[in-house]
């Protein structure tokens, strides 16, 4: 665009138009070339309304189109539809916010005559003849607020791709994806004004929606993505975009406040300051005569200072509720330990989706800033809903908090609500590692912070089993818990399931927990977790670490078949070559005695027998360097494996809590329920 233009249409402040296949409307002020249909005109505010501004009522369609045909397929030769993205800010407005109807239709058509088409469920794109046929050659996305089971409809709140005809090819409930991946509605008819973004990538034959409250950025993982193979069969040469709305019998106004759209790479962003603003809800009635107004205006006026009170009392009674907290009389001695729920709502801003740093199987952890003292922390969010155990359960949490080390993550205390426990830790700067090791974001970890990183976590662990007043088992080792400091030391963090119990103390059976792939198989049988039960999974942490590969890998990701790590790497290790299982990320950038004599322990610590494991202050002597670890680990074959545990790693001196199992019979086994986390 040549600047001379450019500053003609800021001076201007209309619509952009600066080619033939891409053009931007921040407000529809001036955009008198948009073709307008049926009950669709622009307001004096800017505003395309495309139905309500007609008086009448029911069975109104709107129609507002772009005027020029564009050409949509890639070539002459009838090649495929080229991509194609677009975004528009809408409003739904109706004088009730549980009905409106019937919604809106980003379309993309080979005609903008919809004169033969209905309104209502038709959405004035189609009648009873032309729906689902292939010769109406339309593409649209429509935003729905009325069920029609006719047509299939999901609910009165969706959102969905049809294409030649009203049964969309997918649908969704109206709302968006928050970075953790959470789903959160948004009613269509709540009269705010929303952002949708379409896109169509012709490379991969996909359309992806996405729809947000306005000024928020569009969310990353879309609402609906489609394939659509075919849609060249339904696209002409030239076709046309715009909207199309309708109604039925409820009265609304359909808005459009802004709107982009480009076949050239991304459709430019929408100015948010220049857009109009949707019109403030008015009583429908406020339009009759001025006696009534002369009547009702003092009666009115009165109701709203009582209405006001009223709401202002409730208000702060719902402002208090909010605060609400679960207080025993037995939590009278843990109270230093004890967070004020009114604080952590503050330091997350009312647990704001823009706080959440993670979620897991156990529930959402938040980034904090703790009022007052302007402290950073992590919370998360757990539910619970036993009142049973839960006296142990927060004095075992309060005796965490008692836990002191530079590789342990401080837990700061908790706080408790009805059917909602809240963990408060310390915040870690660099987050879990399972991020490094697997966002595509990050760049790769290299070898030294790897080695550091499991020194760390192995001198956390071995404080927990043997060096604290309480063995201490954590039950849930693994790389999303192992949090990276400031300094990129490993902290073992998220002390939520862990139990402790007396030193020499035989440790009870348990529900178990843990995540899949980090499970001793040992612990199934025998639902008693105890410090071996830590060592298999942190074994399973350290190859995790080495080969940049989770315990478990899916079908998909590890090409057809479901990739087991340990039995990988001891494949590698038989074929002669254990060091072609690490990291190949890390280019060859290891020193390979490390990684052997790394990848040698960590299999030995998931041996399938829990004698067969060595303690963590052995292990911890071995990534020292120390105690000749590495002859005996040079002493070890793949055949070790198999069988029980060779005799020069058993019984150990080292090891002198290492706890002896007594396995007991079939019978006495609980029978636990298994709690997988991922
Ligand atoms: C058109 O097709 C060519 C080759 O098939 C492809 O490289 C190009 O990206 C397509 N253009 C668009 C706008 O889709
Ligand atoms: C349906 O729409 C088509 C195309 O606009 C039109 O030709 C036809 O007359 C319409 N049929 C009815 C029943 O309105
Ligand atoms: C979201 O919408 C679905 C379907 O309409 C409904 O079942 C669910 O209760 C809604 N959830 C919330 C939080 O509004
Ligand atoms: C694609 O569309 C064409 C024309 O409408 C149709 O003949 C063909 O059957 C469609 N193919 C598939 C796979 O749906």
């Amino acid at each position: 665009m040549h600047v001379a233009t450019f500053l003609l249409l800021l001076l201007l402040d209309l619509s952009v138009a600066n080619g033939a296949d891409e053009f931007t409307y921040n407000g529809f002020a001036g955009a008198g070339e948009l073709v307008l249909h049926g009950a669709a005109s622009v307001t004096p505010d800017g505003l395309l309304r495309l139905t309500g501004g007609s008086g009448e009522t029911a069975d109104v369609k709107g129609h507002a189109f772009y005027p020029a045909p564009l050409g949509f397929h890639n070539g002459s030769d009838g090649g495929g539809v080229r991509s194609f993205t677009s975004t528009f800010v809408f409003g739904i407005m109706s004088s009730f916010t549980d009905l409106a109807g019937h919604g809106i239709a980003f379309t993309v058509s080979s005609t903008r005559d919809f004169s033969g088409a209905a309104a209502a469920e038709y959405l004035g794109l189609f009648n009873r003849t032309t729906n689902g046929d292939r010769a109406s050659r339309i593409l649209a996305v429509e935003l729905d607020t009325i069920y029609t089971p006719e047509f299939r409809d999901i609910d009165d709140n969706h959102v969905g791709v049809d294409v030649n005809g009203l049964e969309s090819v997918a649908a969704s409930t109206a709302g968006y994806y928050t970075p953790g991946g959470s789903f959160k509605n948004l009613s269509l008819t709540s009269r705010r004004a929303m952002q949708m973004w379409v896109e169509y990538d012709a490379g991969d034959a996909r359309l992806d929606v996405t729809l947000h409250q306005l000024t928020k950025p569009k969310p990353t993982r879309p609402l609906l993505s489609v394939k659509l193979t075919n849609l060249s069969a339904a696209f002409s040469d030239q076709m046309y975009v715009g909207f199309s709305s309708s109604t039925g019998s409820h009265e609304t106004s359909h808005y459009l406040l802004g709107w982009s759209f480009s076949l050239s790479g991304m459709a430019q962003q929408l100015d948010y300051t220049k857009l109009p603003s949707l019109p403030p809800v008015t009583a429908t009635a406020a339009s009759s005569k001025h006696m009534a107004v002369k009547i009702w205006l003092p009666v009115s006026l009165s109701l709203t200072v009582v209405a006001t009170i009223v709401m202002f009392l409730l208000f702060r009674r719902q402002r208090r509720a909010i605060y609400v907290e679960l207080v025993e009389d037995w939590e009278v001695e843990f109270g230093p330990h004890r967070f004020a729920y009114k604080d952590l709502h503050k330091a997350t801003k009312g647990f704001h989706d823009d706080m959440v740093l993670g979620v897991g199987g156990f529930g959402k952890v938040y980034k904090g800033v703790m009022p007052g003292s302007g402290m950073d922390v992590a919370i998360k969010k757990v539910c619970h809903d036993s009142k049973q155990g839960m006296r142990e359960f927060i004095a075992e949490i309060v005796s965490l908090g008692r836990l002191r080390h530079r590789n342990i993550v401080q837990l700061l205390g908790y706080c408790r609500r009805k059917g909602e426990l809240l963990l408060v830790y310390d915040y870690m700067t660099n987050g879990s590692l399972d991020k490094y090791l697997y966002s595509k974001g990050k760049p790769v970890l290299n070898w030294a912070h790897r080695i550091h990183i499991i020194k760390g976590a192995a001198s956390g662990l071995l404080y927990l089993h043997e060096e604290w007043e309480q063995v201490v088992i954590h039950r849930d080792i693994k790389a999303s818990n192992v949090l990276l400091d400031s300094n990129m030391n490993g902290r073992l963090g998220d002390f939520g399931v862990a139990r402790l119990y007396d030193h020499g103390a035989e440790p009870s059976t348990t529900t178990i927990v843990g995540t899949m792939g980090y499970l001793d198989p040992e612990l199934t049988r025998t639902g008693q977790a105890n410090t071996s039960s830590d060592v298999f999974a942190f074994g399973a942490f350290v190859l995790e670490v080495v080969c940049g590969r989770r315990p478990v890998q899916p079908r998909a990701a590890a090409g057809g078949e479901r990739l087991v790590l340990v039995d990988w790497v001891l494949r590698a290790w038989r074929s002669g070559e254990i060091t072609g299982a690490v990291d190949a990320r890390l280019g060859g950038g290891y020193a390979a005695d490390e990684a052997e004599t790394l990848l040698k322990l960590a299999l030995l610590c998931t041996h399938r027998l829990p004698a067969a494991r060595p303690g963590m202050r052995r292990v911890v002597q071995w990534l020292d360097g120390g105690g000749g670890g590495g002859d005996v680990l040079d002493l070890l074959s793949p055949g070790h494996m198999d069988v029980a545990a060779p005799a020069f790693l058993c019984h150990d001196d080292a090891d002198d809590d290492f706890v002896a199992l007594s396995f007991p019979s079939a019978s006495t086994a609980t029978s636990p329920t298994t709690r997988f986390t991922n």
